[in-house]
């Protein structure tokens, strides 16, 4: 049970407000579970991605980057098990036109009477279960017929598997090594909701690391430690971060093990997965290699012997982790002083979408004027913000809403002395700096 409490309906009310995400196609109504990312959320959204990036690809040898194609071969997916088995149960309710997850009816409420779960109200009228498969299928080519079908991808590993010896023989690597990439997946979900976090058309951050089969066990404990690691470093605090692990009837069919890394979300959602990391055996290599009838295997040359690798899966939701991110951070305090409150994203700086606000703390004596000088100075270095609108109080609050970290301010002193205050969202402190050491001064802060 979740102990921390529900700010999702203020988040979506911020997020929307202040150009973090607004729904999809809003004018006509809104497109179900799908949604934008505005000026402040993209910005979010790619430091995330690129925090991935820099740890999973930059900082190792043994990792290659890859940017597969969404549309793949048909065949792909007959391989990987998705058109057979890519399945929810779904139920249709007669009475009020309700779809539902038949293995979920538990969660879901009946729209006619929410304080009973679907087919407890007397009206309700449950079909028997039947099986929905998740992927979108369209046409590739003029010709809408079963030649012609492809499916939007369902997740980016499959396009990792199909390239294993295109990355491994061009970039000349030795098992162990994995592959990375970051795109989006699309899923029919009969059941998505909670803002961004289960919805039909999302990002993932997937890596397949390859190893040699009997060294699976031991690289699948150093790869869930890491990405733990990695989720702390983002900022997420430790006590809303656990693990869980599958239990026999959870594993997939492919799975030899696989673990949740779940976050704390609040209020009844509570602990969900934000990631999975999976050890997929050879299953994945030897269906394209059955399907393809390609030889997907790998030539250890000083052993001098071939065989089909095993997988070590880590997948993230970028979305997921954007929400995980924005929950984590989203807090209300009082100021000393001060009758009003203010609204915090205590985001970890280097995920913050913009780095520094600049006010000119009047709009005489030249303060505007210096104000921009700084701003162009700085703008090449990191995301900044010029905001010379309403009281120095009301820009604070602005910023500290959107999780601005440093707010620099050119006042009545700046002009002769050549200095600045720069103030911290978090601690509230203001520093002086002179202007010709604020780039430096800021590149120390935000290093993270
Ligand atoms: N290749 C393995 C795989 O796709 P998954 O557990 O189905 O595994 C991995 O998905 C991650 O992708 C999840 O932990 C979650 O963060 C994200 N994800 C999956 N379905 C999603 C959805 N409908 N909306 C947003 N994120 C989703």
């Amino acid at each position: 049970m979740a102990t921390t409490p529900d700010v999702m309906d203020k988040l979506v009310s911020l997020c929307k407000r202040r150009g973090f995400i607004f729904q999809s196609s809003e004018i006509y109504g809104g497109t179900g579970s799908v949604w934008d990312y505005g000026p402040l959320g993209v910005e979010l959204k790619k430091n995330i991605k690129d925090r991935w990036w820099n740890a999973m690809v930059r900082a190792r040898d043994d990792i290659e980057g890859l940017d597969a194609a969404i549309l793949m071969h048909p065949r792909t997916w007959e391989a990987s098990g998705h058109v057979a088995g890519f399945v929810d149960p779904l139920v249709d309710c007669r009475t009020c036109k309700g779809r539902f997850r038949a293995d979920k009816l538990e969660d879901a409420r009946c729209p006619q009477k929410p304080s009973k779960q679907p087919g407890q109200h007397d009206a309700c009228a449950l079909t028997e279960a039947r099986n929905f498969n998740l992927m979108f299928k369209t046409h590739m080519g003029a010709l809408e017929e079963s030649a012609s079908v492809v499916y939007l991808r369902p997740e980016t590993a499959q396009g990792i598997f199909v390239n294993f010896l295109n990355v491994q023989g061009s970039m000349r690597q030795k098992v162990p090594f994995g592959i990375a990439q970051i795109g989006k997946a699309f899923r029919n979900e009969i059941t998505p909701g909670n803002f961004i976090f289960r919805t039909r058309e999302f990002e993932q951050m997937e890596m397949q690391f390859f190893v040699e089969p009997g060294t699976d066990m031991e690289w699948f404990e150093q790869w869930k430690a890491l990405r733990m690691e990695w989720h702390y470093a983002l900022g997420l605090q430790a006590e809303r971060l656990k693990f869980h692990q599958h239990t026999a009837g959870e594993l997939a069919h492919y799975a030899r093990a696989a673990f949740d890394v779940t976050f704390d979300f609040g209020g009844t959602l509570g602990f969900q997965e934000i990631e999975g990391v999976h050890n997929r055996g050879d299953f994945d290599l030897s269906q394209h290699q059955q399907f393809s009838g390609k030889k997907l295997e790998y030539y250890d040359q000083q052993a001098n012997k071939r065989y089909v690798p095993y997988v070590i899966e880590t997948s993230v939701g970028a979305d997921r982790v954007t929400l995980a991110v924005l929950v984590n951070a989203y807090r209300e305090e009082s100021v000393q002083g001060e009758d009003e409150g203010r609204v915090v994203l205590g985001l970890n700086a280097s995920i913050a979408p913009i780095k520094a606000a600049i006010f000119p703390l009047t709009k005489k004596d030249g303060q505007p004027e210096m104000a921009r000088r700084i701003v162009d100075d700085l703008r090449f270095a990191f995301p900044v913000d010029y905001d010379e609108t309403g009281s120095i109080g009301k820009r604070y609050r602005r910023q500290d809403e959107v999780g601005t970290p440093y707010c620099i301010t050119v006042d009545g002193e700046s002009a002769a002395a050549g200095t600045v205050t720069v103030r911290d969202r978090d601690s509230l402190a203001q520093d002086r700096v002179d202007v010709s050491q604020l780039k430096a001064y800021l590149a120390g802060k935000l290093v993270g």
